[in-house]
């Protein structure tokens, strides 16, 4: 059955500058006019450019969204940009427990449930990232890791008005620092994503009755992946990082989704 909605969610990490933020966004604006009404597209570009991307995808169809968020509103955290602050910005989603946030910035569930909250509470919808690393992978402990997180995100949420949630599936191990392959050259197959995005989608329904997931496939997705992915029908769309940030690869992407 062909899908009513396909999320292009474009992720770009810390690859872009300012004025590199902005050209894309520009030309996003341009490409986007002729987008089909069933593609549903957004940027996650760095918080320090959104409001130059927001500014120049206002009259478009793309969304804008944080890729992280502090869980307080306002005060003294140095460093940190709150949910609201974003919201007050522009964004329209933010990212919640990327698997870089969890590996690289130690952030734990405690603190993924904290950021899930607050980023409702600003009326911001949250993308909530799950997934498992190569070690609990090998331990066969995949469907329980990301069960764990998902129950310790969703816990007697109050998702407010929202009947939607977007949750992005990343096989840790399958995600590259843009190469399109892991360091140990793996990449999570289409079947094995499909398996996975099935898994996630019955554990959301359990935890939070009458809310329909949209789950993203996120590990290493590329133009010659990207319909692979996309014809699974529990793949509702993908989350991209590396592969977003070059115009060319992300028309591709774009091109092969529909
Ligand atoms: P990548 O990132 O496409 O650059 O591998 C994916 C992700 O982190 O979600």
């Amino acid at each position: 059955m062909a899908k009513t909605n396909i999320y292009l969610f474009a992720n770009w990490k810390m690859y872009l500058d300012l004025a590199e933020s902005e050209k894309l966004a520009k030309e996003l604006a341009k490409f986007s006019k002729k987008l089909p009404k069933k593609i549903k597209m957004a940027v996650f570009p760095t918080a320090l450019s959104t409001i130059v991307v927001v500014k120049n995808l206002k009259n478009s169809v793309v969304g804008v969204g944080a890729q992280n968020v502090y869980f307080e509103d306002k005060g003294g955290f140095t460093g940190e940009v709150s949910a609201l602050m974003h919201k007050y910005a522009g964004a329209k989603y933010a990212l919640v427990g990327h698997s870089e946030r969890r590996h690289l910035f130690h952030e734990t569930n405690h603190e993924v449930k904290m950021k899930m909250e607050a980023v409702l509470n600003a009326g911001l919808m949250p993308v909530l990232c799950v997934g498992e690393t190569a070690k609990e992978r090998e331990d066969r402990k995949t469907e329980e890791t990301i069960e764990i997180q998902l129950r310790s995100a969703l816990h007697e949420l109050n998702l407010n008005k929202t009947k939607k949630l977007i949750i992005a599936y990343e096989p840790v191990w399958a995600i590259s620092k843009g190469t399109g392959v892991n360091d140990a050259g793996k990449h999570c197959d289409s079947a094995e994503a499909e398996r996975l995005h099935q898994f996630i989608k019955n554990t959301v329904r359990q935890l939070l009755k009458g809310i329909e997931p949209i789950v993203l496939f996120g590990g290493s997705v590329r133009p010659n992946t990207a319909k692979e992915y996309l014809q699974k029908p529990n793949i509702d769309g993908v989350l991209v990082g590396a592969a977003s940030t070059h115009l060319d690869s992300w028309k591709d992407i774009v091109h092969n989704a529909r």
